[in-house]
C-alpha cells in the first residue's frame, strides 16, 4: 500500500484543472456495453476504479485504446455475460453492469459489487426496480444471476423509488433505455445528481430518448439500438469540492478551472458563510480565505442538491479549526466517520454519537514536528526522519480529508493506505504540489 507524506502549514495558492467525474464515468462506461459502434470519451482520468471497469468491459469483448486522457471503445458483439470475478468485487460501480447487460443481452452473472466500506451498501432498490420491469434474478453464492426478456407494453410502466438512490436510478435507466420501440417508463422519485444528467446526456447522444434527468421524474422511451458517439463527461464535482475545502482550510487563494459552478451552490454558500471570498465564471471558481473561520456551523448530508455525503469528511476538517462547536450529521452511510479518530491524532476534538459528529474547534491542527525535514530536497524523503504523525486512510473520501488536515497541520504527517485515495484521484500529489503544497507520494 502506498503512502502520502505532507509537511503542513502552507496556504495553497495557484490554479489547477479538474478532470472528468469518476461517478459519471462509471455508469457511462457500462452504458458503452449497450452500443454498437465506436465511442470516444475525453477527459478520462487514470483512476484505479475506472481501470477496473475498463478491465470488466475488455473481458466482455470491448476493444479499448487509451491515448492520454481519451479512451476509444469499440463494441460489437459481446463475447459473454459473465462479469469478471476479480474486478467486479473491487468497485461499487460494477452494479451498473447489470442494467446494461440485461438490456443488451438479456442475461448477466455479476459477482457482488464492492467499493469503499462506508456502509452496508445494499442493492435492494436496484433489484426491486429491475424485478418490476420483469427481470428474474437470484443469488448463487456471492453472484447475482439475472435474466430478462423484454415484452411490448401498451401502457407506460410506472416505477417509483422509495429513496433517491443514485445507483438504482442509473441502473434502471440502463436497463430500460435500450429495448422495444414503443415501451415507455416513468421513474418517479429518481435521484437528481448531475452524474445522472450526464449519463442520460451520453445515452441521448447515442440515440436514446430520455427526458427529465435532473428532476425527480425521468421518462424513458426505449429505443431498439444505440450508436457510437464522442463525449466529454462533466468535471468531478467531489474533487472540485475537496480542493475548495483544502484551500479554505489552509487559508489559501486557489482557482479551479474546468468546473461547473452551479453544481456547487450548496458548498459555495457554506464556504461564503464561514468567510471565504468566492468568485465564479461559467467554468471556474476562485476561493480566497484570508482569515480564520469565525463561526461554528452545522451540516447534514442529503441527496443532491443537499450537502453531499462525499464531502462530509473533508468539510469536517474545516470545522476542527472553527471557533465554537459544530455538528455534522451523516444521513446516507452509517460507516463514514472512520477518519475521525485519525483527525483527533492531529489535535482535533471530535466525538461521535450515532450518525452525528460533534466538533469543538481548536486553534490549529498539529502533527509531529520533525527537526530536519528531508534537508535539501523533499523529493527523496527519509522515512526514518520524516514520518511525523502516522494516519491511516480507510476509504477514498476519508483519506482525502486526512490529506486536507495534514496540509493545514504544522509538522509532518504520513498517510498510510493512500491507495484508497487513488480510487478517485489520478494524482492528488501532483495537483497539490502545483498549488504549492509540500507533499510527496511514497511506494506508489
Ligand atoms: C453513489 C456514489 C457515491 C455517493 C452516493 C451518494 C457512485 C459510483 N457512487 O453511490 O460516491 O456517496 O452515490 O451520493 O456513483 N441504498 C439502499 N438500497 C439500495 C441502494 C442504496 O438502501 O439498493 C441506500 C444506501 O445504503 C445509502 C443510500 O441509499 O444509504 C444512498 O445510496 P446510493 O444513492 O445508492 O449511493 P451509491 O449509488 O451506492
Amino acid at each position: 500500500m502506498s503512502k502520502i507524506q505532507i509537511i503542513g502549514g502552507t496556504p495553497l495558492h495557484g490554479k489547477i484543472r479538474i478532470s472528468g467525474a469518476k461517478n459519471s464515468l462509471l455508469p457511462i462506461l457500462t452504458a458503452c456495453l449497450m452500443v454498437r459502434g465506436t465511442i470516444r470519451l475525453h477527459d478520462v482520468p487514470k483512476l484505479s476504479d475506472l481501470t477496473q471497469m475498463l478491465h470488466i468491459l475488455a473481458k466482455l469483448g470491448c476493444v479499448i485504446n487509451r491515448q492520454n486522457q481519451t479512451i476509444k471503445i469499440d463494441v460489437n458483439e459481446l463475447q459473454n455475460h459473465i462479469i469478471d470475478k476479480e474486478a467486479a468485487p473491487k468497485i461499487r460501480g460494477s452494479i451498473f453492469v447489470m442494467g446494461a447487460m440485461l438490456s443488451r443481452l438479456g442475461k448477466v452473472e455479476l459477482p457482488l459489487p464492492g467499493g469503499c466500506a462506508i456502509g452496508s451498501r445494499p442493492i435492494d432498490l436496484h433489484l426491486t426496480l429491475l424485478r418490476q420491469i420483469g427481470v428474474k434474478c437470484h443469488y448463487r453464492q456471492n453472484t447475482i444471476i439475472a435474466s430478462y426478456t423484454p415484452r411490448r407494453h401498451r401502457k407506460p410502466i410506472i416505477l417509483a423509488l422509495d429513496f433517491p438512490s443514485v445507483g438504482a436510478t442509473e441502473n434502471i435507466i440502463l436497463a430500460t433505455a435500450l429495448g422495444i420501440t414503443g415501451n415507455v417508463y416513468y421513474i418517479h422519485g429518481a435521484a437528481k445528481e448531475p452524474e445522472i444528467v450526464d449519463l442520460c446526456n451520453f445515452l441521448n447522444n447515442c440515440g436514446a430518448q430520455i427526458n427529465g434527468a435532473g428532476t425527480d421524474t425521468i421518462i424513458i422511451h426505449s429505443v431498439p439500438s444505440l450508436h457510437g458517439t464522442t463525449y466529454t463527461p462533466i468535471p468531478d464535482r467531489i474533487n472540485t469540492g475537496s480542493y475548495l475545502i483544502a484551500a479554505a482550510v489552509t487559508g489559501g487563494d486557489v482557482t479551479l478551472t474546468n468546473v461547473i459552478p452551479t453544481h456547487h451552490i450548496n458548498l459555495i454558500n457554506k464556504l461564503k458563510n464561514i468567510g471565504a471570498q468566492i468568485t465564479t465564471t461559467s467554468d471556474s471558481i476562485n476561493i480566497i480565505m484570508n482569515r480564520r473561520t469565525p463561526y461554528s456551523f452545522n451540516i447534514h448530508t442529503a441527496p443532491y442538491p443537499g450537502f453531499p455525503t462525499d464531502l462530509q469528511s473533508q468539510f469536517c476538517v474545516l470545522t476542527t479549526i472553527t471557533k465554537g462547536c459544530s455538528t455534522i450529521t451523516e444521513n446516507l452511510f452509517e460507516n463514514r466517520f472512520r477518519y475521525v479518530s485519525e483527525l483527533n491524532k492531529l489535535g482535533a476534538q471530535i466525538t461521535i454519537e450515532r450518525n452525528q459528529a460533534r466538533i469543538k474547534g481548536v486553534n490549529k491542527l498539529t502533527a509531529t514536528l520533525t527537526p530536519t525535514l528531508c534537508p535539501s530536497s523533499y523529493q527523496i524523503p527519509n522515512p526514518q526522519i520524516c514520518n511525523g504523525t502516522n494516519l491511516t486512510a480507510h476509504d477514498l473520501r476519508g483519506g482525502v480529508a486526512l490529506v486536507i488536515a495534514a496540509l493545514a497541520a504544522q509538522g509532518t504527517t504520513t498517510i498510510e493506505q493512500a491507495d484508497y485515495i487513488y480510487r478517485g484521484h489520478e494524482d492528488i500529489v501532483k495537483d497539490l504540489r502545483q498549488l504549492g503544497a509540500n507533499i510527496v507520494a511514497l511506494d506508489r
